[in-house]
């Protein structure tokens, strides 16, 4: 009995084997498969909550300038400053609070007569069913406005097939140090 079945699972691990170098041989370009086949089940709703650090200073400084126009010391809105960064995301809202993730991207000073900035950021998750999960936020940021909303572009892990949107709302300001923590709330539909 027990060799039957050795001699049945070996002959089933050789077709499988076969019908894959035949799948890589046939150097199939595209094909229609169902959902079911990448385990695509039931679309879920979640609802992500944190605080973004932007540290522009200091010796712990998370975001720096990296490039600027010609205009962009004479423009009163800064307008041109590119700024690359790698921001600490937290549960509450004191920096020393739990690391959920990070903010990692580049925002750029994007409107001539307003401070608005376009933000290109991936956050990378730490937490729980998160960890090693991507998000990826490409918007415009309109600061002095109470909530800004930016669309999710993306993700990857198990936020593959993502789409959503985010809601910032600058919930400390620092004008000696520039220091700003931002409230985000995600709406992100994903498997
Ligand atoms: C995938 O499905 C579409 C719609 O049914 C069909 O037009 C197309 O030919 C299929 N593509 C392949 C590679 O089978
Ligand atoms: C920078 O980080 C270190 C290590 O976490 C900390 O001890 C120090 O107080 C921080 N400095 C400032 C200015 O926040
Ligand atoms: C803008 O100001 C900074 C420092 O204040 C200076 O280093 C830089 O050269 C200036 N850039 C231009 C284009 O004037
Ligand atoms: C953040 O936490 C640190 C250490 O627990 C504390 O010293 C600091 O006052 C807190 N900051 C705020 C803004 O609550
Ligand atoms: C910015 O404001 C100035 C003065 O109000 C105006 O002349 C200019 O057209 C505006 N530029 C843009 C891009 O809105
Ligand atoms: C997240 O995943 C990494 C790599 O798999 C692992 O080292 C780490 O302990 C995990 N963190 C948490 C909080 O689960």
């Amino acid at each position: 009995m027990a060799k039957t079945l050795y001699k049945m699972s070996s002959i089933i691990f050789i077709m499988f084997f076969f019908s894959l170098l035949l799948l890589g041989n046939s150097h199939t370009f595209s094909r229609n498969l169902s959902k079911e086949s990448l385990d695509l089940k039931e679309e879920k709703l979640a609802h992500l909550h944190f605080y973004f650090h932007d540290v522009v200073t200091g010796p712990n400084a998370t975001a720096y300038r990296v490039a600027q126009a010609t205009i962009t010391n004479t423009s009163a809105t800064g307008f041109g400053a590119v700024v690359v960064l790698d921001n600490a995301l937290t549960e509450g809202p004191n920096l020393s609070s739990k690391l959920v993730g990070r903010a990692q991207g580049i925002y750029a000073l994007a409107a001539l007569n307003e401070s608005s900035l376009l933000m290109v950021l991936n956050f990378e998750f730490i937490e729980g069913v998160y960890n090693g999960s991507t998000l990826t936020i490409l918007g415009r940021n309109p600061v002095f406005s109470p909530v800004r909303e930016m669309p999710i572009v993306g993700g990857i892990g198990v936020f593959r097939f993502s789409r959503g949107y985010v809601q910032a709302k600058t919930f400390f300001f620092d004008m000696k140090t520039g220091y700003t923590v931002v409230e985000y709330n995600v709406y992100v539909l994903h498997y």
